[in-house]
C-alpha cells in the first residue's frame, strides 16, 4: 500500500498580477464568494457529465490554450516544486497530457538535474512544447512522445505527472485505464502527481470560474473551459476509479484559492531509493 501525502490548504491565489487594460485581480476575485456559495452551500451532485473531444489539435485551440495558461503560470510553478520534491537527483519525470509545456518549463528550469518525457496525443500542443523549451534552453533535457497517455510505456520514470488532461478522457473506462497505468508506474516505486478540474454542481460556477481565472480569454478558450468543467470528473468518480484501477491514493481537494472546490490532486511520493542509479531514460 502506498502511503499517500493530503494536500494542505493555502490561501495564496494563483493568478499573474494585471497587465495594464486586463480587468483587475479585484474584479476577478470578487466572482469568487459567488464560486464558493454554489458549490460549497448549494448541495446536490455535480452537473452531468458532458465528455470533450480527447486531442486538443486545432492551432487555434492550442495557441489560445497556450496563451490564456500563462496567465496561472504561478499553479504550474507550485505543481512543479511539487513534483520536485519527489523527484531524486538525476531523476526522469514523465508529463502525460503535457500540452503546451507550461508545466515541464517550470520543472526543467527548477531541476537542472533531471530529464523529462513528454506525452501527447496533438503534434500540435508537442510542437509547442517543443517550442517552448527550446526558446528556454531546455530542450536537450526532453523526450518528446506522441503517444496514448492511458497505455502504460516501458520506461521506469521517478515520477508522473498529468495536469489538466484526465478530463479529456471520454468515458469511465479509459479513466480506470489511465489510472491503471499510474498505477503501475507507481508499482515499479515512482511518485505521482495528478491534478485536475472537478465538475462544479451549479451551472452558474462556470462563467464565474471563467471571469475569475480567465478573464478577457477569446471565445474559442472560453468555450474549452466550458467543456473542460462540463467534461472533468468528479472527485469522488476519481476516488471510486482510483480504487477499480488499483491506485491506492486518497484523492484531496486542493485549494487553490480557499473554498473553491474546483479542483482535485493525487499525491503518492516514490518509493523507489533516491539514487542516482534509479535514473531510466531510455539508453542512458
Ligand atoms: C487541457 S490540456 C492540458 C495540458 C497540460 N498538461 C497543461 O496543464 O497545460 C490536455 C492535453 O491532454 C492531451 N490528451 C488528451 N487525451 C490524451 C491521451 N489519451 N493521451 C495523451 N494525451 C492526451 C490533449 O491533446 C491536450 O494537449
Amino acid at each position: 500500500m502506498v502511503e499517500q501525502v493530503v494536500e494542505q490548504p493555502e490561501a495564496s491565489a494563483f493568478i499573474r498580477p494585471d497587465p495594464a487594460g486586463t480587468p483587475s485581480r479585484w474584479s476577478r476575485l470578487r466572482r469568487i464568494p459567488g464560486l464558493v456559495l454554489g458549490e460549497q452551500l448549494g448541495g446536490g451532485p455535480p452537473l452531468g457529465r458532458l465528455p470533450e473531444p480527447a486531442v486538443m489539435d486545432a492551432s487555434d485551440q492550442v495557441e489560445a490554450f497556450d496563451r490564456a495558461m500563462a496567465a496561472v503560470r504561478p499553479l504550474y510553478r507550485r505543481v512543479a516544486r511539487q513534483v520536485s520534491a519527489l523527484v531524486p537527483r538525476g531523476g526522469t519525470v514523465l508529463d502525460l497530457g503535457c500540452g503546451s509545456g507550461h508545466l515541464l518549463e517550470e520543472l526543467l528550469a527548477l531541476r537542472p538535474d533531471c530529464l523529462a518525457i513528454a506525452v501527447d496525443l496533438s503534434s500540435a500542443m508537442l510542437a509547442r512544447t517543443h517550442a517552448r523549451l527550446t526558446a528556454a534552453g531546455l530542450c536537450d533535457r526532453c523526450l518528446f512522445l506522441r503517444e496514448d497517455m492511458t497505455i502504460p510505456l516501458p520506461i521506469r520514470p521517478e515520477a508522473v505527472v498529468s495536469m489538466f488532461a484526465a478530463h479529456h478522457l471520454p468515458d469511465a473506462v479509459l479513466l480506470r485505464r489511465f489510472l491503471a497505468a499510474l498505477a503501475g508506474y507507481a508499482a515499479e516505486g515512482a511518485a505521482v502527481v495528478l491534478w485536475d478540474l472537478a465538475r462544479p454542481r451549479q451551472a452558474g460556477s462556470i462563467p464565474a470560474f471563467r471571469e475569475a481565472f480567465h478573464p478577457g480569454c477569446p471565445p474559442c478558450f472560453a468555450r474549452d473551459v466550458e467543456h473542460s468543467l462540463r467534461a472533468a470528473w468528479s472527485r469522488a468518480e476519481v476516488q471510486a476509479a482510483c480504487r477499480a484501477a488499483g491506485l491506492a491514493a486518497r484523492v484531496a481537494c486542493p485549494l487553490v484559492v480557499p473554498l473553491v472546490p474546483l479542483w482535485w490532486s493525487v499525491v503518492l511520493p516514490a518509493t523507489r531509493g533516491r539514487d542516482l542509479t534509479s535514473c531510466r531514460f531510455f539508453g542512458r
